[in-house]
């Protein structure tokens, strides 16, 4: 058996034993949160205006099920004196949380809410530490179904043994009875699957994502190795998509925002759109609608084997500096990244062919790139016969015994193929 294959067997049969088990996000979380587009920005109205949005443009029909609402929910100063409990901002959310879970659950999807672990979420509003159980049953009573839990202001006991103070959490969702989806933000790349797989549905592998091309880059960087920790039910979790997103005035081009949502689906990444669903409609955002609802890209990440997408080769050509400038007079700088997939066939593959480039686009010393996949590069024989379909052209490439090469890729852009061995 190849090395790719061995290794798979082994790390789904490893994790097996360790992953966590509450039955929900079998495969990864798919849906919309409020942070990357609206910040603190938020309320009922938009939430409301979202669930709508995300029914009626036909998102939740490709998949993306949860309304996630981020920080900046509750009342920021304190508590129910009486009972304890965490409570809605009176003004912004007047309505109260259940009302929007059962708006929610009417339309046929679900409502996420988030926590932080420490005295105080990021943006200052009351934490749960010492106060796992009570909100678990609120967030239970109130039919929430996926929370993200934050790591701001945390005591020194926090930071020592994060997994004991997520792991109450775990535990306290667990005691509710209800299914709910534990989406762990401790924002570190090294080691946190040790512990997190074990209590978690996903976690944060990296510092947040923003709006701009070099941060996709680096997030993809730092998840360059941790393929073998995810698995049905457990996920290594990139952080949230900015296909779409505008900021500051600043977003990604479209072949930028192509490559992040190609990524993000070959690495079992939740997806989570970032975007303003009030938009999804208008005519200027139909390429942002057709990235996030292409069928194969979502059937890649959705795929039962839930394997994380790996990198196979890089290719590097002329002196590239620390921060991607090519320091010679040409310079390549090209990756290919694959997946074995169940669907459609068990010989199913998936595979990127990305020309990275330099840092800007419109830097001369990178020029577009043709790429090759060799099969044997993803475990097939080096003389398989593999028919390739070209997922965002939607057309069938042919069959190609060996391997296969591209077109020239423009740069920041990708090929993203599904194959299938004959
Ligand atoms: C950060 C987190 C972000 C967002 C923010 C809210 O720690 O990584 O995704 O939730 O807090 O304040």
């Amino acid at each position: 058996m190849n090395s790719f294959l061995s290794l798979l067997l082994f790390s789904s049969l490893f994790i097996l034993t360790l992953s966590h088990n509450n039955g929900v996000a079998r495969t990864p979380p798919m849906g919309w949160n409020s942070w990357n587009q609206f910040a603190c920005n938020i309320d009922q109205d938009l939430l409301t205006d979202t669930i709508d949005q995300i029914v009626s443009s036909g998102l939740a029909d490709a998949g993306y099920k949860f309304v996630n609402i981020d920080d900046c929910w509750s009342y920021k100063n304190g508590r129910d004196n009486k009972t304890n409990e965490l409570i809605p901002d009176p003004v912004r959310f007047s309505r109260g949380i259940h009302s929007l879970s059962k708006y929610a659950h009417s339309k046929g999807v679900k409502l996420g809410i988030y926590g932080d672990v420490g005295f105080t979420t990021c943006a200052g509003y009351p934490g749960t530490l010492d106060h796992f159980q009570t909100d678990a049953d609120t967030f239970a009573r109130w039919e929430i179904d996926y929370l993200k839990l934050d790591f701001c202001d945390i005591p020194k006991k926090v930071q020592d043994e994060p997994w004991v103070y997520f792991g109450y959490m775990s535990e306290a969702l667990n005691k509710t009875g209800r299914p709910i989806v534990f989406s762990i933000c401790a924002w570190q790349p090294k080691e946190m699957y040790k512990w997190a797989r074990k209590i978690g549905n996903s976690w944060r592998t990296t510092d947040d994502i923003n709006v701009s091309w070099q941060s996709v880059l680096s997030i993809i960087d730092q998840n360059r190795e941790l393929y073998p920790y995810a698995e049905p039910g457990s996920w290594n979790d990139p952080d949230m998509l900015e296909v779409g997103v505008v900021r500051d005035g600043r977003s990604l081009s479209q072949n930028q925002a192509r490559t992040h949502f190609s990524l993000w689906t070959l690495l079992s990444a939740p997806l989570l759109l970032g975007n303003d669903l009030r938009k999804i409609r208008d005519p200027d955002q139909k390429w942002v609608f057709d990235i996030l609802t292409n069928r194969d890209a979502i059937a890649v990440n959705q795929d039962p084997n839930g394997a994380q997408g790996r990198s196979l080769y890089q290719n590097i050509q002329g002196k590239i500096d620390r921060d991607g400038n090519c320091e010679s007079k040409n310079c390549t700088r090209t990756e290919v990244w694959g997946r074995p997939l169940t669907r459609p066939t068990k010989q199913s593959y998936a595979a990127i062919l990305f020309n990275r480039a330099g840092p800007n686009v419109d830097d001369e010393k990178f020029t577009q790139e043709k790429i090759t996949i060799r099969w044997s590069s993803l475990g097939m024989p080096s003389d398989a016969k593999v028919r390739v379909k070209d997922i965002w052209s939607n057309k069938d490439l042919g069959v190609y015994q060996g391997s296969f090469t591209s077109e020239p890729v423009e740069k920041h852009n990708v090929v993203y193929i599904r194959l299938e061995q004959q």
